[in-house]
């Protein structure tokens, strides 16, 4: 497989140039061929779907998976959060993948250390014996109950996984090389993984990376509406407002582009889309095409209800246990 330049400035020239040629019936057919060109050449294929949906529904419509292991009922991407989700009845759990200095792939969702451990700075420049100092429930509600609980390595939280039989998202945040070297070692060390994981990210970069590394990976994009210019809770990004009309345009063509190019290039098994924006017409669109719709963060009890009896999907909680507020 060739390596296709992307990001969003490719987007943005692509965009301009359909544009430009939807002003010519002649510019626009060829825009179009060399679009259909372009995705037959470079995608791939998805991985089969009775494969991808012992992930995406390990147990039937409506499976629930801990979104970072259960941040609500245990310290968020720890072993203990893995084996509290099991013990609650999760089919699966969401993990976070991140580097520390020295490479060793660790759960963590910041880039800092600050919000959920005792220790403080970034973790990219933090070694992993130092991190491995920390305590990761420090600043969790039932932290003495879990007292001394360690960041574990991306290994440890597989083996843990595994050994109660739990689905798993890997969700990637960046370092599209890094992460594909390790996740492609990891599944050839647990072949198991083939059948129980997915490989999940915002980054489509992240997505077709893992594809080139081992195309018989599962995989899912990540969407939230409007992601570029606003927060999760809403609040604009950026104060500028230049800045921010600029944001929207590239969410509008990020959206744009998800939908109707970037699934079909990374041959993704899923979208997980931000809850509000689902609906039982957005679920059809998406199994016409074979691609599953997984919800996030669906935490009150009408909402997984909502999930659970309407629309019959798979979604992430932060508790498998009781209402609370969403993290972002
Ligand atoms: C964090 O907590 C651990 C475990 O209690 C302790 O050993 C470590 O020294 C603490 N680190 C900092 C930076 O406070
Ligand atoms: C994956 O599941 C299929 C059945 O769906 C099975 O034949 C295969 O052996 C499994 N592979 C692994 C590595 O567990």
């Amino acid at each position: 497989m060739l390596q296709v330049g992307d990001g969003l400035a490719g987007f943005s020239a692509f965009f301009v140039l359909v544009l430009l040629g939807t002003r010519s019936a002649l510019c626009s057919t060829a825009l179009t061929a060399s679009l259909y060109v372009f995705l037959l050449m470079f995608r791939y294929p998805q991985v089969p779907q009775s494969r991808a949906r012992h992930v995406l529904r390990p147990r039937g419509a409506a499976s629930v998976v801990a979104h970072r292991g259960g941040g609500h009922d245990a310290p968020e991407n720890t072993l203990a959060a893995i084996r509290e989700a099991s013990r609650n009845g999760a089919a699966g759990v969401e993990l976070d993948l991140e580097f520390t200095a020295d490479g060793i792939p660790v759960l963590m969702h910041d880039e800092t250390v600050d919000r959920t451990t005792n220790g403080s700075g970034r973790l990219g420049n933090m070694r992993f014996s130092d991190l491995r100092r920390l305590d990761a429930s420090a600043k969790h509600r039932l932290k003495e109950r879990f007292r001394g609980e360690r960041v574990p390595t991306l290994q440890e939280a597989v083996e843990e996984c595994v050994r109660h039989q739990l689905a798993i998202y890997f969700d990637v945040k960046g370092h599209p090389d890094e992460a594909a070297a390790a996740l492609k070692e990891l599944y050839r060390n647990h072949p198991v993984l083939y059948n129980t994981s997915i490989v999940c990210s915002f980054e489509p970069k992240v997505i077709y990376k893992m594809r080139q590394a081992d195309p018989e990976v599962a995989t899912a994009l990540t969407h939230r509406p409007w992601s570029l210019s606003r927060f999760g809770d809403g609040t604009p990004r950026f104060r500028s407002p230049w800045k921010h009309r600029w944001m929207q345009l590239l969410d509008v063509l990020l959206d744009w582009a998800h939908h109707h190019l970037l699934w079909n290039l990374c041959g993704v098994s899923a979208f997980l889309v931000q809850k509000s924006f689902i609906s039982p017409d957005y679920v059809q669109y998406w199994a016409e095409r074979g691609v599953e719709v997984v919800g996030w963060t669906v935490n009150t009890a009408v909402e997984k209800q909502y999930y659970q009896e309407l629309l019959k999907i798979t979604y992430l909680t932060d508790s498998l246990k009781e209402d609370c507020e969403p993290h972002y």
